[in-house]
């Protein structure tokens, strides 16, 4: 199965009663397994959980730590790209040079990195002062 293929399939089954927007990611973790993930809203926080934390929750329940490379999709105009705060969860888990891949359900794609996603981000050596 291909990453976009787990993404897809990931997407079907997301639960987004109050956006309409259907959003799946997948992951391929260093040990070559593919995990994937959808967004979940609820009404107390329509917002819910996006699509690639819920990847990332699959990857580490499956006691991987390491993303190899990243895929997200949704039907939308041009590629969605993800949130904030997914960027930062993505960064926990890949190194700057980690491929993402952003697409639409009818196949426009374009491919980022990590790094590029989350200049400067936020990591453990900034609270490291020796
Ligand atoms: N969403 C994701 O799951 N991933 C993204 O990259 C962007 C947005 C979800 C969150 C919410 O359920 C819906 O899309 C609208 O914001």
């Amino acid at each position: 199965m291909t990453l976009r293929d787990a993404a897809m399939t990931a997407r079907e089954n997301a639960y987004a009663p109050y956006s309409g927007f259907k959003v799946g990611a997948a992951l391929r973790g260093a040990g070559g397994g593919l995990f994937g993930g959808c967004n979940v809203e609820n009404v107390a926080y329509p917002e819910g959980t996006c699509a690639e934390a819920g990847a990332i929750a699959a990857m580490v329940a499956a006691g991987e730590t390491v993303i190899a490379e990243a895929y997200v999709v949704a039907d939308s105009p041009e590629p969605v790209t993800p949130c904030g705060g997914c960027r930062q969860k993505l960064a926990e888990f890949a190194a700057p040079d980690v491929r993402v891949t952003l697409a639409t359900t009818s196949g426009v794609e374009t491919t980022t990195t990590v790094g590029a996603l989350l200049p400067g981000a936020f990591g453990a050596d900034h609270m490291d002062r020796g």
